[in-house]
């Protein structure tokens, strides 16, 4: 898999499967902007695969836009493809749907769903500009298996792929791919307060058994930033090892 020259944007790339990313596309040859809203982390993931590292809060309109202008300043305009990884996936489950604050649902939804249309509203002029465009959105097979306790998490991630659909028809004219992948649990820090029989519950009933790690997702989405990728756009990958099929 080759993305040689191609300018990436990663979001949530300060550690977990973004920091995994960071890594696999810089190896793939991806020129990288990295964006997380944890600066210092950040900086330390760039400075390790060679990426630029910029800030940004996903909840914060304003600070979307200046990413844009950021990005376009720093790659003279041109953008191949956008990794929306960035999300409140920590601390967000356990509760039931009748306990979750409304606090809790509107801080998840402003990160993980209006964080998402804004980060591609501001990004769109520099995947058009590219001619070769791709977004890659990181949903969560717990959509599509419906997983309890963790209401306002599954219901973000729902609409993010629902978004890639209507995106998909929206861009597409323009040659800008959109897909989502949806991984199953994996190996990465936010999932460390999940119980190990859970873990291991998920491992006996995946396809191909056993814990699933970050880099094994990152190589589909390097595929899918890919050229080639196009014909896949506004579909919907459950990147689980065959926890649950689309
Ligand atoms: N780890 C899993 O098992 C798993 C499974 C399915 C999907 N996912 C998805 O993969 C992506 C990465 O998950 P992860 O496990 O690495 O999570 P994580 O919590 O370790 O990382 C999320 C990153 O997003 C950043 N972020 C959070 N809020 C932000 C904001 N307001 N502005 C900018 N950056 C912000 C964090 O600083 C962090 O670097 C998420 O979209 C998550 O929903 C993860």
């Amino acid at each position: 898999m080759t993305l040689d020259g191609r300018h990436v944007l990663v979001t949530g790339a300060a550690r977990g499967l973004g920091a995994v990313l960071a890594r696999v596309l810089a190896d793939a040859g991806a020129r990288l902007v990295l964006a997380d809203i944890a600066e210092e982390e950040g900086r330390a993931v760039a400075a390790d695969v060679g990426g630029h590292f910029l800030p940004v809060d996903l909840a914060d309109p304003a600070s979307i836009d200046a990413l844009g202008q950021a990005v376009a300043a720093h790659t003279g305009g041109v953008l191949h493809g956008l990794v929306n990884n960035g999300a409140i996936a920590t601390n967000v489950g356990g509760k039931t749907f009748e306990e979750i604050e409304i606090e809790t649902w509107d801080r998840v939804m402003g990160v993980n769903v209006r964080g998402t249309w804004l980060m591609v509203r501001a990004m769109a002029p520099l995947l058009r500009a590219s001619g070769s465009g791709r977004i890659v959105n990181v949903a969560s097979d717990t959509a599509i298996w419906g997983a309890p306790k963790l209401l306002s998490y599954v219901a973000s991630k729902g609409a993010v792929i629902s978004m890639t659909r209507s995106l998909a028809r929206e861009l597409g004219p323009d040659s800008v791919g959109v897909t989502a992948i949806a991984p199953g649990i994996l190996t990465t820090p936010s999932t460390d307060y999940v119980p190990e029989a859970r873990h291991r519950h998920y491992a006996d009933g995946r396809a191909v058994p056993g814990p699933h790690a970050p880099e094994e997702v990152a190589d589909t989405v390097a595929f899918l930033l890919g050229g080639g990728a196009l014909s896949l756009t506004g579909q919907v990958l459950p990147v689980n090892k065959g926890f649950v099929f689309g």
